[in-house]
């Protein structure tokens, strides 16, 4: 079998970058298809008559722009380019005692829900009607289930200052469905999506999906700029702005009610649409009133109780301006019929009865306690973190590629995901980290994560340890 090779005749710069950059060009040529393996570093090294450091070098470039993927010990592997710039993590949803840490999914702490939702199926089985559950439902028709939660969604936004109608609010299997359907609703393919440089994956992918060209916002601070929205709507004619006002990930940042006003007079006056994600909207004690309160004509809003009480339920939340209700409800309808009734009438229970207060109030402690232990063992100086958030945001003294880190940190036995996961322009990738520290089955889990990734930061970037 012939050894893969990249052609560097005539290729100037450094010999890593020339390799890296082959690995891009032979992977988009067919050259190289995905899931081929690459080989071996040494082999490779000494094939081209280049350091095993050179090649290490390269790989690692080639991981960070999203061309290959590999693990400690298994080997690298050339990346899906279907795929785009995001897939999806591959999330363990079992949070076990032993084994690696996982810092790289942002899910809630393991909390009683399980107990809740024993309570509410024997509640249920004794409850008359169960078969309209079972049933089809209209979109916009509210059947039983699906009309208790939406009422009881209006209750939840009230109460962080949303006022909302019921009416206005489309059931969702989920945030992640949610931002589908806000997109389906409001862009035709060819529309162009502004974003914030960072921002969550999955939103990127799924726009390229529905045929939307992404284009992603310069910022100041990490934050969402309305400068520098007023300037990228003067040169291109955006429909509709993605962004994280509250909890950003991976930065964590909240914007200040001053900043939401601005952003809504902008998207005012060029006649965007804001798609806002609230996921982490629930857990600080005082935030500011979400943009679509500033905006209410123009936003979409999406939340979900993923986060809040248990991701499994798959229930969110839209909350459209009238103009777009019909068209989310289509999307709904056409993207899976309608959420489970099921679920939505446990989800609804819960709000009703206060055991989602409770639950909330279970993660917003648990988040609150595992991020002091974040101030408490990383240096402060590289920590970007929100007391109340559910992950922090670790900047990288220069000597580390935020790749290599990741792949020493893995080594190590914790995961978490460097900072090129979160770039819509791969050429702008973070020095930097996301650590999520809610997933964890224990906080004195997270205290040993947390350790390990504080001694490593104190230790010279070692690519050699990357020999796959
Ligand atoms: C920022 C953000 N938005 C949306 C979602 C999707 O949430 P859901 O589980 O409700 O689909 C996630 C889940 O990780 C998220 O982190």
């Amino acid at each position: 079998m012939t050894i893969w090779q990249p052609s560097l005749a005539g290729c100037d710069g450094p010999k890593y970058l020339q390799i890296a950059e082959a690995i891009g060009e032979d992977a988009a040529a067919g050259r190289l298809p995905s899931g081929t393996r690459l080989p071996p570093q040494r082999e490779l090294a000494y094939l081209l008559g280049v350091s095993l450091q050179t090649v290490s070098r390269a790989y690692a470039e080639a991981m960070e722009r999203g061309f290959l993927k590999g693990e400690v010990g298994r080997g690298t592997y050339v990346r899906d380019g279907s795929a785009l710039t995001a897939e999806l993590p591959s999330a363990s949803l079992v949070r076990p005692d032993a084994g690696p840490i996982d810092f790289s999914l942002n899910l809630p702490a393991p909390s009683p829900a399980a107990e809740a939702l024993a309570r509410s199926l024997a509640e249920l089985s004794g409850a008359d009607d169960l078969a309209s559950l079972l049933d089809y439902q209209v979109p916009g028709e509210l059947a039983p289930g699906t009309a208790r939660s939406t009422k009881a969604a209006a209750d939840i936004l009230g109460r962080i200052g949303l006022a909302a109608r019921a009416e206005d609010i489309v059931l969702t299997s989920g945030a992640q469905h949610g931002l589908l359907v806000a997109l389906m609703a409001c862009t035709r393919p060819g529309d162009v999506l502004l974003t914030e440089p960072l921002t969550y994956a999955p939103i990127t992918a799924m726009a390229q999906r529905l045929g939307l060209k992404v284009v992603p916002l310069a910022s100041d601070q990490e934050m969402l700029c309305p400068n520098a929205l007023e300037a990228v709507c003067g040169r291109v004619a955006a429909k509709a702005l993605y962004c994280l006002p509250t909890l950003h990930t991976p930065t964590t940042a909240t914007l200040d009610a001053e900043r939401r006003a601005a952003v809504a007079a902008v998207a005012r006056k060029h006649d965007l649409t804001l798609i806002e994600d609230d996921v982490f909207g629930f857990l600080p004690p005082k935030r500011p009133l979400p943009l679509a309160c500033f905006a209410p004509e123009r936003t979409l809003y999406v939340t979900s109780v993923s986060k809040s009480l248990a991701p499994g339920l798959r229930i969110g939340f839209l909350h459209a301006p009238a103009a777009l209700t019909h068209a989310a409800q289509t999307a709904v309808g056409l993207s899976s019929w309608m959420p489970p009734p099921l679920m939505a009438e446990i989800a609804a229970r819960w709000i009703e009865d206060g055991t989602a207060e409770r639950l909330n109030t279970f993660q917003r402690e648990e988040a609150a306690a595992r991020q002091a232990l974040a101030r408490a063992r990383l240096p402060t100086e590289l920590l970007q973190a929100d007391p109340h958030g559910f992950h922090v945001w670790l900047a990288l003294p220069a000597r580390w590629n935020p790749e290599v880190f990741r792949m020493a940190a893995e080594a190590r036995g914790v995961k978490l995901l460097a900072g090129a996961a979160f770039a819509v322009d791969p050429a702008k990738r973070p020095n930097a980290v996301r650590l999520c520290l809610s997933h964890e089955s224990s906080r004195t889990r997270v205290e040993q994560g947390l350790t390990i990734i504080a001694e490593l930061l104190q230790e010279e970037s070692d690519r050699s340890a990357l020999v796959l």
